[in-house]
């Protein structure tokens, strides 16, 4: 039997830092993301559109099947299922610091495992992945750096972290900056803010995109952190 054979956990996993910032009110965007949790899947992208995009993506992901991977901001979980799918018999592990966002993305009974998880606070030690997967959420990391750091650790040496958008990063930009309190000033960085963020993170980029409809970073983990 393989691991995504197994039915998923009943209840997510908390990490300590993780448990503790999602308690904590220190970052107004956990109560945000709990607030939009039951109207995410109706207000958002249409799934069917935003899957069908993604397939014409499946080779340049280079999502493949036998990755153990991290997706990261995973929200109600829209495409857990479809990371899954690339993977098996791989391993998927749905991330999020939003509780509410995190029920529904275990209620969506995907065959992964459900992590409350900041990623701005320090990681747990003891699961290391091929992949990071981090779809429409790292502008909203309120330390991107620290993130940066904390997916590192989390990556095995070699391991690749992707960053996806399905539009560029100015019309992203301008759209947030449209968005209230606290996601207004939620950036995609510059490609030069990439290179000196990675850089400080012990990441190196591979491939950098972006185009007004698509925003992909591939970068990979140098050594191993922590
Ligand atoms: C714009 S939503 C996208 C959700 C999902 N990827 C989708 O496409 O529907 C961004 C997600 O990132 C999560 N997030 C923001 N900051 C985070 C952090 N520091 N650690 C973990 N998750 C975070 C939010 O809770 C939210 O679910």
């Amino acid at each position: 039997m393989s691991v995504t054979d197994k039915p998923p956990r009943a209840q997510p996993l908390f990490h300590g830092g993780a448990a503790a910032a999602a308690r904590s009110p220190a970052d107004p965007r956990v109560s945000f993301f709990d607030h939009h949790a039951p109207t995410w899947d109706q207000n958002g992208d249409d799934l069917a559109v935003t899957l069908k995009r993604l397939e014409t993506l499946r080779g340049r992901l280079a999502l493949v099947p036998g990755q153990e991977v991290l997706e990261l901001g995973c929200g109600t979980g829209r495409l857990t299922a479809w990371v899954v799918d690339c993977v098996r018999p791989g391993r998927v592990t749905a991330a999020d610091f939003s509780p509410a966002m995190l029920a529904r993305a275990q209620a969506r009974n995907a065959a992964s495992e459900f992590w409350l998880l900041d990623i701005c606070a320090p990681p747990p030690a003891r699961d290391r992945f091929d992949v990071v997967f981090c779809f429409h959420a790292f502008p909203h990391f309120r330390d991107q750096l620290q993130a940066l750091k904390h997916i590192a650790q989390l990556l095995k040496p070699g391991g690749r972290l992707i960053i996806l958008h399905l539009v560029g990063r100015t019309r992203l930009n301008h759209f947030h900056a449209q968005l209230a309190h606290p996601v207004n000033h939620d950036r995609l960085p510059a490609r030069e803010e990439w290179l000196a963020l990675l850089n400080s993170a012990n990441l190196r980029l591979d491939a950098f995109v972006d185009e007004p409809d698509l925003f992909l970073l591939d970068a990979t983990a140098l050594k191993c952190c922590g």
